[in-house]
């Protein structure tokens, strides 16, 4: 896995990283991982706190990120993990929460326990309105896109794009999931949504190795979208 499109690495921001020497631990276990493409991706939430706020804050967090000698060799690209509520509306555009350079906003739903109507209105206001792509969030953490994934076809045939966390994928089951939407073509991106541990970075680096040898037609798309999609407009 070269490409990683969620990450929580940019320190007091967020609930990711708490601390410069945390963000420095965990780049260097990520990028022992292999991984040579980062998309750094702060949780937004227009309902808690202006847009302004949150850009402003993310600059200063991604300036003092820029300095540090272990982002070094990593193509990066700066986005932010949208909490999709009515509040974005009260906005004229959603632009400078997309990934660097792109149209493609990464977008957290509601957890509920059903998609709802609301849920995919707002899905299509962000579209129609801002002329954004959603990349749907860490789709395998809602129950109802697992247990349906005739919801997640019409949205993927739709233009939605599908990030799914990378420690869905860990075990036989995992593994035999992920096969299964992949080959529904319903994985487009990979993330590992890290947050803080550094001890689960190091860990995932060994389980990431195994995986990537039995899903190799999977890892090799997700990265080449990521690379073609997200990260080319950072080079
Ligand atoms: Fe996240």
């Amino acid at each position: 896995m070269r490409a990683d499109i969620h990450s929580h690495l940019l320190w007091g921001i967020d609930d990711g990283s708490g601390s410069e020497a945390q963000t420095r631990a965990l780049l260097t276990a990520v990028k022992a991982q292999g991984k040579r493409f980062l998309a750094l991706t702060p949780h937004c939430d227009p309902a808690h706190a202006p847009m302004e706020e949150f850009l402003e804050q993310r600059e200063r967090a991604y300036r003092r990120f820029l300095a540090l000698p272990e982002a070094e060799g990593l193509t990066l690209s700066l986005g932010a993990e949208l909490y999709l509520t009515d509040a974005i509306f009260n906005y004229d555009n959603a632009r400078e929460l997309c990934y660097t350079g792109t149209d493609l906003l990464l977008t957290e739903l509601q957890y509920t326990e059903r998609f709802t109507g609301p849920a995919e209105k707002r899905l299509f206001r962000l579209v129609n309105e801002f002329g954004v792509r959603p990349v749907l969030a860490h789709v395998d953490r809602y129950r109802f896109f697992m247990k349906d994934p005739a919801l997640l076809e019409e949205l993927a045939q739709a233009g939605f794009l599908l990030q799914w966390n990378i420690s869905s994928a860990m075990g036989f089951f995992g593994r035999r999931l992920f096969r299964r939407f992949y080959e529904k073509g319903l994985v487009h991106f990979l993330g590992e949504d890290i947050h803080r541990s550094v001890q689960d970075a190091e860990k995932r680096g060994r389980e990431l190795e195994k995986l990537s040898e039995r899903l190799p037609e999977l890892f090799t798309c997700a990265d080449r979208l990521a690379e073609e999609e997200i990260f080319r407009p950072c080079k």
